[in-house]
């Protein structure tokens, strides 16, 4: 279990203080004048030498992406962009964040701008966070009141965060569409290259990360990138908020380390699978993008990017979705085929017509209504999806799908058979739920 001192979000729950003067209490804002003044590169180095991941899904590496940025500006403003749109079904710590400990996030906009040459942040947050929306705007304005943020800034560099409100679409969690929709435009993704580095935001370099790969910046600088580093499998480092829904005891989400075992997660933090660790099914252990993972892998299942990537599945967003023997597997991927086929942005034909065509096949196949050849040519329709199309939200789409069939053809085949012969098709085992 991590020790509390190495806790980053010391008040994720919200029992202390969120605004400044408590913020400050806990170590905020302590020193950020002296890293400025160590200079960008030392920033990036630092952040290299931590090993981040970035925490928004795909688990790149935060100070290289960084390091992408223009040295020196060829006229254009640099901007930095924090990704808090979190709409990844399943994910719930950014708003954590942002309700609890916004100021974590407005000063990592400042170091992660400074390194940048960025001298604006524009936090882009999800349509449905108002409260949260609020509270960060209220942390922001405090900051401006402190002399934290605008121009001649006690830590000395001007900065501005402007906070932006979406209006609610899950496209727009992907950092192009986010672009665009911050540019007020549709949310629709952009083809790459260029990649934002070079032409971002108003078509300036610009960084997009995820609220914490941001918000964890500041501890690291603090407790410097060997603590960060020490912490978790290598390759694999720090700590990361992990987020337990579904079918656990307790839900929550609780900052861990990182590599902590599945088992460890659940039975620690969550109260144990309902019903007792046997009446376990299956995990989609990092949101509903990810192909989930039957039980008999979850025994001993280490939770880091590279062993769930080596599983055919992935930490991704470390939403971990748990399933007991109640599930009905079969239309719980339906019903996620149903939300990516909802969320296209209609741009690209092998996501626009894949996902409604994934959608309506799984639906029959969850009663049954299906032969088995079809199981094989749903297989190759996300084939011919993933990797396809102009975004991620292809595949996305697609691997939940090929996830079920890895994991759970026998259970398909078995209500396909069992309707052709007029039986009627439930989910087994049935109603093992511990209600
Ligand atoms: C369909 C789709 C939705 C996404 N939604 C989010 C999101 O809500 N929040 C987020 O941080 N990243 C999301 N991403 C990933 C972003 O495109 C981007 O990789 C991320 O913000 C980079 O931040 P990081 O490097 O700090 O991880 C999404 C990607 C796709 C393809
Ligand atoms: S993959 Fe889907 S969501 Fe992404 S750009 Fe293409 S159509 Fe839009």
């Amino acid at each position: 279990m991590l020790a509390d001192k190495d806790r980053i979000f010391t008040n994720l729950y919200g029992l202390h203080d969120w605004g400044l003067d408590g913020a400050m209490e806990r170590g905020s804002w302590r020193h950020t004048g002296d890293y400025v003044a160590n200079g960008r590169d030392w920033i990036i180095d630092q952040m290299k030498a931590s090993g981040l991941r970035g925490r928004g899904g795909a688990g790149f590496p935060t100070g290289l992406k960084w390091s992408f940025m223009p040295k020196e500006s060829d006229g254009r403003p640099h901007y930095l962009v924090v990704n808090a749109d979190e709409s990844e079904p399943g994910t719930c710590k950014d708003r954590e964040i942002m309700r609890h400990d916004p100021h974590l996030l407005v000063e990592g906009c400042v170091i992660a701008g400074f390194a940048m040459g960025a001298h604006t942040a524009f936090i882009y947050v999800r349509g449905e966070f108002i409260r949260e929306r609020e509270r960060l705007q209220a942390a922001v304005d405090q900051c401006y009141e402190a002399g934290l943020l605008g121009k001649d800034t006690k830590h000395g560099w001007d900065f501005d965060v402007i906070v932006h409100h979406g209006a609610g679409a899950y496209i727009c969690g992907e950092e192009t569409a986010l672009l665009e929709s911050l540019e007020g435009k549709k949310g629709m993704p952009r083809l790459k290259p260029p990649f934002p580095a070079a032409v971002g935001v108003y078509g300036c370099p610009s960084t997009v990360n995820n609220v914490e790969s941001i918000a964890v910046a500041p501890t690291i600088l603090r407790k410097g990138p060997a603590w960060f580093a020490g912490m978790g499998p290598e390759k694999n480092v720090g700590t990361k908020l992990f987020c337990i829904s579904g079918h656990v005891e307790r839900p929550c989400t609780v900052e861990e380390e990182m590599g902590i075992t599945f088992r460890d997660l659940v039975e620690t933090h969550c109260g144990g699978v309902r019903g007792g660790w046997d009446n376990l099914l299956a995990v989609i252990p990092g949101g509903a993008s990810v192909p989930l993972l039957p039980a008999e892998q979850c025994e001993d299942l280490v939770m880091d990017f590279d062993t769930l990537r080596g599983l055919k599945s992935g930490l991704g967003t470390a939403a971990v979705i748990v399933m007991d023997k109640s599930t009905d597997i079969v239309k719980a991927i339906a019903r996620l085929s149903y939300f990516y086929k909802h969320e296209s942005c209609g741009q690209c034909t092998p996501c626009r017509e894949g996902t409604g065509w994934m959608w309506r096949v799984l639906e029959r196949m969850a009663e049954g209504r299906a032969r088995r050849h079809e199981i094989d040519m749903l297989l190759e329709v996300t084939y011919q999806v993933e990797g396809h199309t102009i975004c991620a939200l292809g595949d996305a789409a697609a691997w939940p799908v090929q996830g079920l069939i890895r994991h759970f053809r026998p259970e398909i085949e078995r209500r396909i058979d069992a309707y052709a012969a007029g039986e009627t098709v439930v989910a087994v085992p049935a109603l093992e739920a511990a209600e």
